[in-house]
């Protein structure tokens, strides 16, 4: 019995851990920096219209309802399709102030 129980929270715990590696490889980063410097930097490089954004501006959790609540101004987002800002996302996710490897710069 004890080591059945142990077999349920390993497989419990594999299937926690299987769902977290899904949420976090949502998007693409790579394209997302491709994206972000593409779609986003025309109004977020300094002295722009939407002052200087970079990955640094936010925490992984600020950047992921940021996004999940599409907190912006949508007209500016109009030309971005969801798989992209998933992207986008994802790479401000991936270096954002308390990730792993923060970065200025997309
Ligand atoms: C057409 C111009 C434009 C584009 C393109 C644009 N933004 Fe913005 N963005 C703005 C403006 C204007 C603001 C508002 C700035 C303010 O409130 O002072 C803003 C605000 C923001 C904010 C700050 C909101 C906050 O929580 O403080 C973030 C983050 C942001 N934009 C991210 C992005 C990202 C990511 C992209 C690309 C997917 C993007 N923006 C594309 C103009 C733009």
């Amino acid at each position: 019995m004890k080591l059945l129980g142990k077999i349920i929270v390993t497989l419990a715990l594999l299937a926690f851990t299987a769902n977290l590696a899904l949420a976090i490889e949502g998007g693409n980063p790579k394209k997302g920096k491709y994206l972000f410097k593409k779609n986003c930097k025309v109004c977020h490089e300094d002295g722009a219209a939407g002052g200087k954004i970079t990955p640094l501006s936010k925490t992984m959790k600020q950047w992921d309802r940021f996004f999940d609540k599409k907190k912006h101004d949508p007209a500016a987002w109009k030309d971005i399709n969801d798989k992209q800002l998933k992207d986008i996302n994802q790479f401000l996710f991936n270096h954002a102030k308390d990730s792993d490897q923060p970065q200025t710069c997309g």
